[in-house]
């Protein structure tokens, strides 16, 4: 156990020294005990995804990468044919492991591209592949840092300084690499003094708000305030919160978007209010072959998650049915824009992300 350094010290998913396994900060545990774990194998990497032990659309994108690349580096053989039939298995195994936040499916996708062009299309060795795998795995984290800054930075131009903010579930560093995606402008803002009033959703059954994303911005002195899940109105009826900003786990086609289970209902509460609610959106989260939200597959999770507390006392009587979606859909009506890193799209949606993804494209 190490509790000496800030919690944002730590890496939320990184490769060890050996790279021989992918480092993550047991997110479970927080924010009682600081303990990084070391996966090594792919049975592993999936309890570690599907147990929330790292979590988060885009740091789970990076694990999976990180995590196939290793697994990859232990393929045994020179035949590259034999080499991606493993490979494959290895990374729809991977990909299994929860099915919402589009960045598991894009991450293992962007490493099979590179596989299959390496292997298949310029005919390199495996071992060359396995190199170009080892780099590409290395540029989606490191990419994920940039990505995630110039959130912020476009973030912060939808603010102004003392304002006060509200957000959902841990779309912070902890759900990423650095910054977070809806918590960007907030450490891009408290860089540059703007003393923001941040609150936080405790965000039920898993408390995400209240164990992570209270923990980190606590710990990185912005003025945060816990509030629980039904709390939102109020706190907006008092004129305290002049945006919301939230991650996503898939945005569709059409603007509609998936984050935390609660996220539409804090959407419409500030509808009411006339508070912006503003997604923060990386491109590795925007999904162009999921027409609308009905057609997001949205996670079950198990319901022991509501009736038990999370240090496992049991808070709801045995055998009660219990309904536990991990996520829902904030139409897009409801939202004010969606923060990429190339810029802030605006409804019309269908319109303005079809013109980002475009843009992004061209790169
Ligand atoms: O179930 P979780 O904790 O993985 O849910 C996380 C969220 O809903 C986040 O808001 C989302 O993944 C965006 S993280 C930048």
């Amino acid at each position: 156990m190490e509790n000496q350094k800030n919690i944002l010290d730590y890496d939320t998913v990184a490769l060890d020294e050996a790279q021989d396994a992918v480092i993550i900060i047991d997110q479970t545990l927080l924010p009682g005990k600081i303990e990084l774990i070391a996966l090594h194998t792919a049975q592993e990497m999936w309890d570690a995804i599907y147990l929330l032990k790292v979590r988060g659309a885009p740091a789970i994108g990076v694990a999976a990468a990180l995590g196939i690349y290793l697994l990859a580096n232990r393929i045994e053989t020179e035949d590259f044919e034999e080499f991606y039939q493993k490979f494959t298995e290895y990374k729809e195994y991977l990909d299994s492991s929860r099915p919402t936040a589009v960045n598991l499916s894009w991450a293992l996708k962007r490493m099979d591209a590179v596989a299959v062009k390496a292997g298949r299309e310029e005919h390199k060795t495996v071992a060359k592949v396995k190199e170009i795998l080892h780099d590409e795995a290395l540029q989606i984290r490191a990419e994920d840092v940039e990505v995630c800054r110039k959130i912020g930075e476009f973030g912060l131009e939808l603010v102004k300084p003392g304002d006060g903010i509200l957000t959902h579930c841990n779309a912070g560093q902890l759900a990423t690499v650095k910054y977070g995606t809806a918590t960007a402008p907030i450490y891009l803002g408290q860089e540059r003094g703007y003393n923001f009033h941040v609150f936080a959703d405790e965000t039920r059954p898993l408390l995400q708000g209240a164990r992570l994303t209270a923990f980190e911005l606590h710990s990185a002195g912005v003025d945060v305030t816990l509030i629980c899940d039904n709390m939102s109105a109020s706190v907006m009826s008092k004129g305290w919160v002049q945006a919301v900003f939230v991650g996503c786990d898939r945005v569709a086609a059409n603007g509609d978007t998936a984050n935390k289970i609660g996220t539409s209902v804090v959407s419409a509460v500030a509808k009411q209010y006339g508070v912006p609610v503003y997604i923060c959106a990386p491109t590795s989260t925007i999904d162009m072959a999921t027409a609308t939200g009905a057609d997001i597959c949205i996670e079950q999770r198990k319901a022991e998650e509501v009736t038990e507390m999370w240090y496992k006392e049991r808070m709801a009587p045995e055998g009660v049915k219990v309904y536990n979606p991990a996520f829902d859909v904030t139409d897009h009506e409801l939202i004010a824009g969606i923060v990429t890193e190339y810029g802030v799209a605006r409804a019309p949606y269908t319109e303005s992300l079809k013109e980002i993804m475009e843009r992004k494209a061209q790169r």
